[in-house]
């Protein structure tokens, strides 16, 4: 079964709907307009909305034939603070904001897939459509699990969906355990004694330790880690020094921590922690280290994830379903959602596009050729996770 006829109908709709939403970005939390189309949209189509969950959530609730099985699907709505380079007729009109990621696809596809069942019915059970706030680093997914969505809204099992350039359009990569990694953010103080520029000897130099300590991260991956498993240890802020004469006080550093594995990610924490302060110790400075967990890593459930490949190989068919694509260091907070219930998050090929760009990048938008795509396999998953009795 290819792309359900009735969601192919609806395809220029959607697409009305995905560029008027692209034009109109709104960053974390703040999605008060896009929230407030999602709301009318699902009422108009007749399923009851819920709103103000992590503030500018929105939950659609629709029942089907009378049944006991409920579960929940999740698109995320935020832009991010981008300054939009495409020249399109649907470009961003808040300069510095721009769906850079594709969030007014995800919700756009979400929104046909519950016009779709609403109308249609085909199922037994409850479905919750999950529209969540802030994904991008402001945990939007996190503030809705710690809000009760899951008390509110009882789903047994929780799908996202999120496109991926550089998969062709419309194919679907779906994969058991990781799928994206977890995130830790840390800073290093290092603090020296500051002294003239020609005169290091009457200091503790806080900007060569800062150097060696930079250099000795790197040897985490390289030597600590089991080279079995998969770890990101990266620096990307170092802030230190107002003058070309004078060696600063301190030295600020800051960077990502990437991996798939709890035992992983802790045993990184540690050694940050003993390569910072030992190394800023032997030249006669102090380090004071703190490391942050942002995301849990996204892990899929060997069941759920069965069931999104049956769906999905309905929809484009086997050959266009890839389960051996490798999973990506980027993190996502349907983490969160995922730590509370089992569940599935699949990607969606997005294809190139003409300026050939991945994620986050100005150039990039979302492909409209892609929406039934996705709304087809929302619908169908649904009507094959709550068949009704025939
Ligand atoms: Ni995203």
């Amino acid at each position: 079964m290819p792309v359900i006829n009735r969601i192919a109908a609806i395809h220029d709709d959607m697409t009305a709907w995905r560029r008027d939403i692209h034009a109109h970005p709104e960053l974390g939390f703040q999605e008060e307009r896009t929230s407030a189309i999602v709301a009318e949209k699902l009422e108009s189509f007749g399923v009851q909305v819920h709103r103000g969950l992590a503030k500018t959530g929105v939950v659609g609730i629709l029942e089907g034939a009378p049944g006991a099985g409920a579960i929940a699907l999740r698109a995320d709505m935020d832009a991010l603070p981008i300054l939009e380079g495409n020249d399109v007729a649907h470009r961003s009109t808040k300069d510095g904001t721009m769906h850079a990621c594709g969030h007014d696809g995800h919700t756009t596809m979400l929104l046909g897939a519950a016009r779709y069942l609403a109308e249609t019915r085909n199922f037994a059970g409850t479905v919750y459509f999950v529209f969540q706030p802030a994904e991008e680093g402001l945990g939007g997914g996190e503030a809705m699990v710690k809000e009760g969505l899951f008390e509110h809204f009882p789903a047994t099992a929780v799908y996202g969906m999120h496109n991926w350039p550089g998969l062709p359009p419309g194919e679907i990569a779906v994969r058991t355990g990781p799928m994206m990694a977890a995130c830790d953010e840390f800073t290093i103080t290092v603090e020296g004694t500051g002294a003239h520029g020609a005169m290091p000897h009457l200091g503790h130099d806080a900007v060569v330790a800062a150097a060696q300590i930079v250099t000795g991260l790197q040897s985490i991956v390289a030597r600590n880690v089991d080279p079995l498993e998969a770890g990101v240890v990266s620096v990307t802020m170092i802030h230190g020094g107002d003058a070309f004469n004078v060696i600063p006080q301190a030295v600020e550093l800051a960077g990502t921590v990437r991996t798939f594995k709890p035992e992983v990610r802790d045993l990184i924490a540690a050694n940050i922690e003993r390569v910072a302060e030992n190394t800023a110790a032997a030249l006669g400075t102090r380090a004071t280290v703190n490391v942050e967990g942002r995301f849990p890593a996204t892990v899929n459930t060997a069941d759920e994830t069965a069931r999104a490949e049956a769906a999905a190989c309905a929809v484009v068919g086997a050959e266009r379903v890839h389960s051996d694509l490798a999973p990506c260091m980027g993190s996502e907070d349907f983490a969160y959602m995922l730590q509370a219930r089992p569940g599935s998050y699949v990607w969606i090929g997005n294809g190139l596009g003409p300026g050939g760009c991945f994620l986050h990048n100005p150039g990039y938008d979302f492909n409209d050729e892609i929406l039934p795509v996705g709304a087809s396999y929302w619908a169908t998953l649904v009507e094959r996770e709550l068949a009704a009795d025939v």
